[in-house]
């Protein structure tokens, strides 16, 4: 393990590469990066570094994020068959159909979907400024927000904008079931419910906030509470323990495991180094139309 360490730091440095692992990367993988963080952050990292390459450790459309943000650098992404499968849930032409079907409408699409799906949104938002975006939008706009149903309700609450959503979800959160966080929640009454916006409806109903990944990391340092369970992947669990050792988190089910996030492993990160793969550029063309809507994204609050 630590020569796996070693040669995947004296690769990093030779290379001039920045490590990047979203909240659910496996432990060890966390703990390699240079950065970890949710979508947005990750975003904003990849936007802004001084790196020559960035070996993303997360799924497909955030390395395609980090390529259109950053088109001059070499992306990376360790294992080419970790792709989300919310993100395949619509694809351009489906998007076509749907604007075609709602003239006028503004288009927001959550960054889990295809670089061509960005390409033709007006607007990218995360889970944890998708309410931002939103209300950053001309009130007498219809808007057309693909593809997570979940975090869609979500924004269609808080605004009470006239909203058209495709029915799109995140197979790891939408399948949790309520009933084992129930069970969860009687043998920890004093535990405070934190979940991601992308769970369905019965669990965001018996959950205290409803967060981003970053934005509970940030949200339990500075709570005085000592007791949280959480309602989103696994993976979120290392980073909580690590920046707050004398808390305790329980995960709301088992079944809260993405099997894509969970492909990368340190191994792949340094082939990922050693033979440069697999390398993420979008088409010039795409990218391009994509970066608006990203720009607009990383644009908006939070800071
Ligand atoms: P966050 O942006 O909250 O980290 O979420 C990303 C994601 O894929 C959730 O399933
Ligand atoms: Fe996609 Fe869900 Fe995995 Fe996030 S947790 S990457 S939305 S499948």
């Amino acid at each position: 393990m630590n020569d796996i360490f070693g040669k995947i730091n004296n690769l990093r440095k030779k290379r001039n590469a920045i490590i990047l692992a979203h909240n659910y990367q496996s432990d060890e993988v966390q703990d390699i990066a240079d950065v970890t963080g949710d979508s947005l952050e990750l975003s904003r990292k990849a936007a802004d570094n001084n790196a020559d390459v960035i070996v993303f450790c997360g799924v497909l459309f955030m390395a395609e994020t980090a390529s259109i943000l950053s088109p001059q650098k070499t992306v990376l992404l360790p294992d080419i068959h970790a792709g989300c499968p919310m993100a395949d849930m619509i694809d351009e032409k489906q998007l076509a159909e749907l604007k075609d079907k709602n003239p006028g409408a503004v288009v927001v699409c959550y960054v889990n979907s295809s670089a061509e799906v960005k390409a033709i949104s007006d607007y990218c938002c995360t889970s944890a400024n998708a309410v931002d975006v939103v209300k950053s939008i001309d009130a007498d706009k219809k808007i057309i927000f693909v593809p997570d149903k979940n975090l869609g309700q979500v924004v269609k609450e808080r605004t009470g904008r006239d909203m058209v959503l495709w029915p799109g979800y995140c197979p790891t959160h939408h399948f949790a079931r309520a009933d084992d966080l129930t069970k969860i929640k009687e043998l920890h009454p004093s535990a405070e419910v934190l979940a991601h916006p992308e769970c369905p409806k019965e669990i965001r109903d018996c959950a205290n906030l409803l967060l981003s990944t970053g934005q509970m990391l940030k949200y339990v340092k500075t709570s005085d509470k000592n007791e949280f369970i959480i309602a989103t992947e696994v993976g979120i669990i290392h980073s909580l323990k690590k920046q707050n050792p004398e808390k305790v988190f329980y995960t709301a089910s088992e079944r809260f495991v993405c099997p894509n996030m969970k492909k990368i492993t340190l191994e792949k990160v340094l082939f990922a180094l050693e033979d440069n793969k697999y390398v993420i550029r979008v088409p010039d063309e795409t990218a391009a139309k994509a970066r608006k809507a990203l720009e607009r994204m990383v644009a908006v609050l939070p800071k």
